[in-house]
Parts: structure tokens; sequence; C-alpha cells
């Protein structure tokens, strides 16, 4: 086992966070019980906000960034986990108040990990990761709430091109949705029909402002982009509809009425999946498991070495990614 390794830290300079690469010796790893070789990471929007100081994400320093591995167990003074097993870690205050996985050995806490899911390989968990994985927790709290039947009514996904969108679409469609997708990227359309998107709307529709109540049309929505966005979802969502918020893309504040919820009893669900409890985990990687084709999620990926970080970061922040992206850690 080497020494040394290198990984992303965040550090603070003149009170500006920002991530760059440096040498870890096994030696400063945390003294939690399992030690892990990551084979994989992903790229996550809060990864770019960590990597390029652009959002408050690391909360000490130095900080490993990282939000998702996959690998193989070598140490573990756990009973829960054996050496050679294969493991999932998504979120759990990785790369916020916990060193993270870009880097070639950590050591976690038993609790944090699952075993892989079955039917994917590493680099497949990792294609799906906390964005694809965080989609499926939508969908289950879409479906909890008992939304219109697959079929009976459209289901929308902003920020579709994204990573969470992207596998939300996907999800959605697999299981008989009709779903309509927003994105600023007109380019990305044959990509989102080839991932079933039916319909497609400009994302400019939902940035203006509109009246609290709008024209019926949304059974469902799962919203990765927060703000304007999410109060046009709200108002034009159908009586008895919800809508799911997961994400900040186009920014936090929430500045909307309560006429959709007490005139039309639409719901607004909030899904955390930093720590989601591990029953809804694996439930949403079931549902992975169940309904994310292969196929599609090969087209949604680009695997990148972990030398490409800090290009990526800004990439992504600038809402330049396209679906998801596999960091190989290994590569540097
Ligand atoms: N709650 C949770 O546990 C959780 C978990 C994972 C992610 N998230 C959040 O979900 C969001 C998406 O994450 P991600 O990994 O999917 O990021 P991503 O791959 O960058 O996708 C975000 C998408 O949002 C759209 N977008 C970007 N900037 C926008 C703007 N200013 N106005 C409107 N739309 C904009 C773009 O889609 P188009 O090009 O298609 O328009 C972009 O591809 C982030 O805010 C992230 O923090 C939350």
């Amino acid at each position: 086992m080497e020494k040394s390794f290198t990984a992303m830290v965040i550090d603070n300079v003149g009170g500006q966070t920002r991530g760059g690469f440096r040498k870890i010796t096994m030696g400063e790893l945390p003294d939690y019980d399992v030690l892990v070789e990551v084979a994989y990471s992903t790229l996550n929007y809060k990864d770019g906000l960590a990597i390029t100081g652009k959002g408050r994400i690391a909360r000490r320093t130095p900080m490993i960034a990282g939000v998702d591995l996959a690998g193989t167990v070598v140490e573990s003074r756990s009973p829960k986990w054996r050496e050679g097993d294969k493991v999932v870690l998504n979120g759990w205050g990785l790369s916020e108040t916990e060193w993270g996985a870009y880097v070639r050995y950590q050591r976690v806490k038993p609790e944090w990990l699952i075993p892989l899911p079955n039917g994917f390989s590493m680099l497949e968990a990792m294609a799906v990761g906390t964005a694809g994985y965080t989609s499926a927790l939508c969908v289950d709290a879409l479906e909890r709430w008992g939304i219109a039947k697959p079929g009976k009514g459209e289901v929308i996904v902003t920020g579709a091109a994204g990573g969470v969108g992207s596998v939300a679409v996907a999800l959605l469609s697999a299981q008989g949705y009709i779903v309509t997708a927003s994105t600023g990227r007109p380019e990305t359309r044959d990509y989102l029909a080839s991932l079933g998107a039916t319909g497609f709307i400009d994302r400019a529709d939902l940035l203006e402002k509109g009246p609290p109540l709008q024209k019926e049309r949304w059974t469902g929505a799962i919203d990765s982009v927060g703000s304007t966005t999410l109060v046009n979802l709200l108002a034009q969502t159908v009586r008895g509809g919800a809508v799911v918020a997961c994400g900040l893309a186009g920014g936090a504040d929430l500045n909307g009425t309560v006429f959709p919820h007490i005139l039309r009893s639409v719901a607004l669900i909030g899904v955390d999946s930093v720590v989601a409890p591990i029953e809804q985990r694996l439930a949403a990687w079931k549902r992975l498991e169940r309904d994310l084709d292969k196929s599609k999620l090969r087209m949604m990926t680009t695997v990148e070495p972990m030398s490409r970080l800090p290009q990526l970061a800004e990439d992504i922040v600038a809402g330049r990614i396209r679906g998801r992206v596999v960091i190989d850690v290994a590569s540097i």
C-alpha cells in the first residue's frame, strides 16, 4: 500500500476556500473503523462549489473534497465489513465536516457504507452518484405523496440536462410517466429525448415571475433549480400535485405565496440526500437497480481523470456539464 497519495484538498487562504492537489499520508486519515481503497468518485454540483470556493461547503480546513465513493474495503475494525467487500458511500457530510472521496484511500465510519448495489459495477455506481441517488429519492417522494398514476399527466424535471435532471428523466420515463424536460440548452433535446423526455420547455419560460396561480399543468415536478423556477412550478402544479425541491442551481431564495398550497393542496416536498436514513437509501438504490436502463446511464456518463477536477469544477458551477461525470481517482 502506498504511504502517501494525492488528494484534492480544500484550504483556506486569506479567508477564501479553494481546492488544490497535495500529498496526504496514511497517518493523516481520520481514525475511523473502515479503510477503503477508492476506485471512483463523481462530480456533483456541490463538489464544484467546494473546489472553486464559490459556495461554503467545507466547514473546516484542510478538507478533502468529494462527496461520493465506490471502492473496496482494505481493513475493517467493524464486524459489518470485511476486507474485499465492495462498497458505496453517498454524502454523510463528506467534503463538509468529514474528509471526502478525492483520494486513493479513505477511512470512514461503517454505518456510512452500503454494499455495492446489485447489478452495478463500481464505475456505474459512481455514474449514478449522489446526483442520481437523489433523483431516485425524489421519485420515491413523488410516489409516496401519491401523484397521478403514470400516463395520467405530465411530470416536469428542471435542470434536466444536469446530473440530477438526467437521471430523474430516465427514472420517471421508465415508470411510464409523461416527462417534460426544462433546459436552457436546446442542443441537449435529442439527448433528453433519448433518456425518455417527450416534452420540452425553455428554462427561460420559468425564470420570469408569473402570477401566484397559473394554468394547472404538472401533476408532479422534480426541481434542481430553485428560486423563481420553483415558485412558478408550484403555481403551475395541478390540484393535489407535488413539487420535490432538491437543488438551488438557479438560486436559494423562495419568494412565492401560499396560494398553490392553500387553494390547490399542492405539496412542496424537500429532499436531503446527505443524511437520508439507511432505509431510504436502500430503497432509492433498489429503484435504480430496477428502473435505470444501463444503456441510458452510459449515454449520460463521461469518465475523467482526477487531474481534471479544477476545470470540471468550474464547468459544473457554470452549468456546462451534461449528465454525469465519474472521477477516476487513480488517474492523477
Ligand atoms: N438535496 C440534495 O440532497 C441534493 C443532492 C444532489 C444535488 N443537489 C442539488 O441539485 C442541484 C443540481 O445538482 P447537479 O449535480 O445535477 O448539478 P448540474 O449537473 O450542474 O445540473 C444543474 C442544472 O441546472 C441547470 N442550471 C444551471 N444553472 C442554472 C440557472 N442559473 N438557472 C436555471 N437553471 C440552471 C442546468 O440545466 P440545463 O442546462 O438543462 O438548464 C444545469 O445542468 C444543485 O443545486 C445541487 O446542489 C441536491
